[in-house]
């Protein structure tokens, strides 16, 4: 037997193996503790709880690192395409120049929707929040290709991998039109995958969006650095609901939902709307900072801390920089960075922050760019969405292919009323 815990309880000891990580990470297998000891654990939220082993994404926490199959985020921001970024998750391995072509013609393809799906636009209000429109509109493609349900079925999988990849900006780029009662705007082939999703958005048929490189680039940098993040809350809500052996629609619709909350994606607009506060009110960052820490209104500084990252989220750092040298080559001026970075100086120096090791994360200057590059606000959480999704999908398929998988089904201590005797309604008082 290899390196083992030993655990006492009530008399008895039980040895818990260990099992390594390939970067030192440990975790203790629990899966004889109830049947052992007659008790389970209990760890809220889940923070010192592993759901499964995993080869996607390799984060640490108090170093800030962040890798995608062994490869450095900061590298990955740099050189690689959110596509190549997919297939690298997807499959394991960065891509040839012919797989990737292959890959991103596929995908292109596939940005086109069945026409019926246009009907579901019109039943939805005017202001139906993007992230409403594409949870709903991507679980219900499930109804497009029944042929497809098997989440077993590698081929059938692939399909289904494509198809979710294209379809999203396409479900979210209409959204946005059918909010401002404009016609829908189809992609196009000649164009790429982040310049169509631009083009859909902003193009009408009275005049053609012309993507400025800068723009471009700016949101592709911030696909790739959303494009995983191990067992965050909404990859493992795909992979609970994935347990099942529910669809891949139904699994990828569900991490839609988790990532609406403004606690995990919801975070970026929820930020944004955090620094026209500050600025509206007239209050000094420093003053909002105080606010903060007093908790009296209940308020977080948006972008700040971290479940794993007790460091500089190091795509805070790639966006940071990145927010400069956008609205610089843009000759735009952001009153919002300016009250970040602010913000950020007056928190990384404060005991309350230090103390509970709160950092900037990914959402902290992601609003800042989006914002600059014409993105709406309402937007924000789709384009994180968007760029969640090959990560999702990463996650989905390994967990299928994990022979250790079983339906996701957790214990629970009950804490409620003892057995006690039912009493008719006559002899209630
Ligand atoms: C994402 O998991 C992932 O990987 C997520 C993500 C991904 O790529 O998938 O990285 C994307 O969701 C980034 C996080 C975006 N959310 C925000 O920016 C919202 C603001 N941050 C938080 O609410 C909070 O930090 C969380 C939700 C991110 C983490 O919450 P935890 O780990 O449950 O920490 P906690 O709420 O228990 O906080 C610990 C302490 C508490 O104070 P005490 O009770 O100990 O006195 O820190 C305080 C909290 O009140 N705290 C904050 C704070 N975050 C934590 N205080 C003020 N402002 C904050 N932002």
């Amino acid at each position: 037997m290899g390196e083992f815990a030993e655990l006492t309880f009530r008399g008895r000891t039980i040895r818990l193996p260990v099992v390594e990580g390939t970067e030192g990470d440990t975790g203790l297998d629990i899966s004889v503790l109830r049947k052992e000891l007659g008790a389970i654990t209990l760890d809220p939220g889940y923070a010192n709880t592993g759901s499964c082993r995993s080869a996607i994404t390799y984060i640490d926490g108090e170093q800030g690192i962040l890798r995608y199959r062994g490869y450095d985020i900061a590298e990955l921001a740099e050189h690689t395409s959110f596509l190549e970024v997919a297939l690298l998750l997807l499959r394991g391995e960065l891509p040839t120049r012919d797989e990737l072509d292959a890959f991103t013609a596929s995908v292109k393809e596939y940005m086109v929707v069945h026409e019926d799906l246009r009907h579901f636009f019109n039943a939805f209000p005017k202001d139906a929040h993007p992230m409403a429109v594409a949870g709903a509109v991507i679980g219900s493609l499930s109804t497009f290709y029944p042929e497809s349900m098997d989440p077993k079925n590698i081929d059938e999988s692939k399909e289904s991998c494509r198809r979710l990849l294209a379809k999203l900006p396409t479900i979210i780029a209409w959204s946005y039109k059918h909010s401002l009662g404009r016609p829908m705007t189809y992609p196009h082939h000649s164009l790429g995958y982040v310049e169509n999703f631009l083009h859909m958005l902003f193009s009408t048929p009275f005049r053609e969006y012309v993507v400025d490189p800068v723009v471009a680039r700016a949101l592709e940098l911030i696909f790739v650095l959303h494009a995983d993040h191990e067992q965050n809350c909404s990859a493992s809500t795909v992979r609970v609901v994935g347990s099942s052996q529910a669809n891949m629609f139904a699994s990828i619709s569900a991490g839609v939902w988790a990532l609406w909350g403004p606690l995990h994606g919801g975070a970026n607009q929820a930020l944004i709307e955090m620094l026209e506060h500050v600025r509206n009110a007239g209050l000094t960052p420093q003053q909002f900072v105080d606010q903060v820490k007093t908790r009296t209104a209940s308020i977080r500084l948006m972008g700040f801390g971290h479940r794993v990252y007790k460091n500089y989220d190091p795509r805070a750092k790639v966006l940071k920089k990145a927010a400069f040298e956008v609205l610089d080559k843009l000759g735009v001026h952001s009153e919002l960075l300016d009250i970040a970075v602010k913000l950020e100086e007056a928190a990384l120096k404060d005991e309350y922050f230090i103390q509970r090791k709160l950092y900037p994360n990914v959402d902290f200057y992601s609003g800042i760019i989006l914002q600059a590059i014409g993105i709406p606000l309402t937007m924000f959480t789709a384009i994180f969405a968007i760029g969640r999704m090959p990560g999702w999908l990463a996650q989905f398929n390994e967990m299928h292919r994990d022979p250790d998988t079983r339906i996701a089904r957790p214990r629970q201590v009950y804490v409620g009323q003892a057995r006690r005797d039912f009493v008719p309604i006559a002899q209630r008082g």
